[in-house]
């Protein structure tokens, strides 16, 4: 399963591209509004960092003004995926904007029923909210399994597991077979952690440090980094 990192920050898609786990990312409307500056700016340095499809969303109710933010959007780089919302007039943009060959990401997907109607409109990820469904009592892995099953047979849309609250939430999209999941900075911090990985390396520590001369011999079978030169 690929992993997008759901965030407006540039700061924390450098942190985390900087793990090697990273294929994407996904903003919207709400993320963004947390960041200081020129949003444009911010989707075209994410773009750059993660080198994947990053989600920038249209902001309308109507499909006309969906195609043209959207179009406008695609223009700010070539990673940019269309993020459009699940609705009648979504629907029509996403239809728009795929015919020209733009990919869309249609969110706001909570069953199978709005998951099948964004594949048949033309979108390439699907994104379906876990936490959300779960905030109102409803069991998000019954769902998602629906909207997999669903769309199987759909080889164009990718269904997108999102909302991701915890660690379960992605583990969850893996098993039951999404192809990506858009992941918070707080929930890929939270995945590096076990008690168990902690303190193995705290007694792999401790075991070398108590032979000094071999720490001594890994320090020098070790190249030193060379100094750069000081331009004359
Ligand atoms: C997905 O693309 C959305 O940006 C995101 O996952 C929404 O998550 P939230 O329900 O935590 O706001």
């Amino acid at each position: 399963m690929r992993l997008f990192i759901d965030t407006g920050s540039v700061a924390e898609v450098r942190e985390l591209a900087a793990w090697g786990v990273l294929s994407g990312a996904t903003t919207n409307p709400s993320l963004l509004a947390r960041e200081d500056g020129d949003p444009g700016e911010a989707i075209r340095r994410i773009c750059e960092a993660v080198d994947g499809p990053v989600s920038a969303e249209v902001v309308s109710e109507d499909r006309e003004t969906m195609v043209l933010q959207g179009r406008a959007l695609c223009g700010l780089h070539e990673h940019v995926t269309v993020k459009v919302p699940f609705g009648a007039e979504g629907l029509a943009a996403t239809a728009r904007l795929a015919a020209e060959g733009i990919d869309v990401n249609v969110t706001l997907v909570f069953s199978a029923a709005q998951a099948l109607l964004a594949a048949r409109a033309g979108a390439r990820y699907v994104s379906c909210f876990l936490g959300r469904l779960d905030d109102v009592a409803v069991d998000s892995e019954a769902v998602l399994i629906e909207i997999v099953h669903a769309l199987r047979s759909e080889e164009a849309a990718e269904v997108l597991a999102a909302s991701i609250r915890t660690p379960g939430h992605v583990v969850t999209a893996a098993r039951l077979g999404c192809p990506v999941a858009t992941v918070p900075a707080s929930v890929l911090r939270q995945m590096l952690v076990h008690p168990l990985t902690a303190s193995g390396i705290a007694r792999f520590e401790a075991d070398w440090a108590s032979r000094p001369e071999l720490a001594r011999w890994l320090d020098e079978l070790t190249p030193r980094p060379r100094l750069a030169v000081a331009a004359r």
